[in-house]
């Protein structure tokens, strides 16, 4: 069993001063990833480019050394493998040919994910030796996907939703086509960590960003049961490999999820209050969260003082120190610096 200290804390272990990392390190806000999307020619072309996308997850280690690096590659590389139409243009978001009722299940097909997906595989190994080169010994790889709802509203909606009114159409009209679409989404999300992790993952953190939309029942059906399989068939072949959920935006539905999905940690979304997760969560498992990130865009004071309550609320358990959300794309990297400082205890 590895002895880093991320993984020793999703093992239930505990320090004074928690390992860190934030969701959406590698991104637009550092000038090196831009500069470098700009010759790859766009996000995909970086993510499918094992030494881009190898580059890009280091870039931020380098300058603020994390204590996890997360491979650089997107949840929706799994519909695409799956052959649905899927652009990136910058300053709108991800472009799906949406997939509105049952019927267009017919255009998916599980059998050529690993064509589309091995650059994918290459840049896990890749990062594990990069990471040994560079000698960060201590830093571990999160292998990641999106959780198969979280997944599903970006297929049926065609991208990005505020109202989720198609995907959830979809599911009241038909549940018995949804529950289809759920199954492949799951089943191939299944596959490609499995080989994450074979190719040299040492965690994998499952996002599931919209699981916050759905009633008691849904969430149930769609968050819970999907989660459940995909934890159990890693856990199946992987024993020792953690698991991270994150069902951003659940609520008092967090303590269920937690409790029931059989994953080593829980990621926290900005809302939930800490104390509450230090006596209902972190009594049972590790929690990870939950910095706002617009404390870290304003950088400063106003970080600090939240920075503060939430290492004060959750360091007397196995805690994992990260933000709400991603990294807001205008945050300035000083205040990354600044956070990552205060953490480790050196300003
Ligand atoms: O550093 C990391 O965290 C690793 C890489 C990573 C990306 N996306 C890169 C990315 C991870 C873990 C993700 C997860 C992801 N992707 C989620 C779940 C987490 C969350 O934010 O809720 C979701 C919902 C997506 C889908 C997605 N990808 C959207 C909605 C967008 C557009 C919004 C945006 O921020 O631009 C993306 C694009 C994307 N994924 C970028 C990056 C660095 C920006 C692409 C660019 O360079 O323009």
């Amino acid at each position: 069993m590895s002895d880093k200290k991320f993984l020793k804390v999703l093992q239930g272990e505990q320090y004074e001063r928690p390992p860190f990392w934030f969701m959406r390190q590698a991104g637009r806000y550092l000038p090196e990833y831009r500069e470098l999307r700009t010759k790859a020619g766009g996000f995909l072309d970086m993510v499918y480019n094992p030494e881009f996308a190898t580059e890009v997850t280091m870039q931020p280690l380098r300058r603020f050394g994390m204590d996890a690096a997360i491979l650089f590659s997107d949840i929706l590389v799994i519909p695409h493998a799956l052959g649905q139409k899927l652009t990136f243009i910058t300053g709108e978001g991800p472009k799906l040919e949406a997939i509105e009722t049952a019927d267009g299940l017919v255009k998916l097909c599980e059998d050529a994910l690993d064509d589309v997906l091995q650059p994918v595989y290459d840049t896990v190994k890749n990062l594990r030796s990069q990471i040994v080169q560079e000698k960060m010994t201590d830093t571990a790889l999160i292998g990641f996907a999106g959780a198969p709802w979280t997944v599903a509203t970006y297929m049926v909606e065609g991208g990005g939703s505020k109202t989720f009114e198609k995907v959830k159409a979809f599911a009241y009209r038909d549940p018995a086509g949804f529950a289809q679409l759920i199954d492949i989404v799951t089943n191939s999300t299944i596959h490609y960590l499995k080989k994450q992790i074979e190719y040299g993952a040492e965690a994998i953190q499952i996002f599931d960003s919209w699981a916050g939309v759905l009633d008691q029942d849904q969430f149930a059906q769609w968050v819970m049961l999907p989660t459940i399989r995909i934890v159990t068939a890693l856990k199946e072949s992987y024993p020792d490999v953690p698991v991270i959920g994150f069902p951003k935006g659940a609520g008092i539905l967090y303590e269920s999820y937690a409790q029931n999905t059989g994953i080593d940690a829980v990621g926290l979304d900005t809302q939930v209050p800490t104390k509450w997760a230090a006596e209902v969560l972190q009594t049972e498992l590790t929690v990870q969260g939950n910095l706002d990130p617009v404390a870290l865009l304003v950088g400063g004071d106003a970080m600090e003082k939240e920075t503060r309550r939430i290492l004060e609320d959750l360091s007397a358990g196995p805690y994992i120190f990260n933000l709400g959300h991603g990294v807001i794309k205008e945050t300035p990297p000083e205040h990354v610096d600044q956070l990552a400082k205060f953490i480790r205890g050196e300003a």
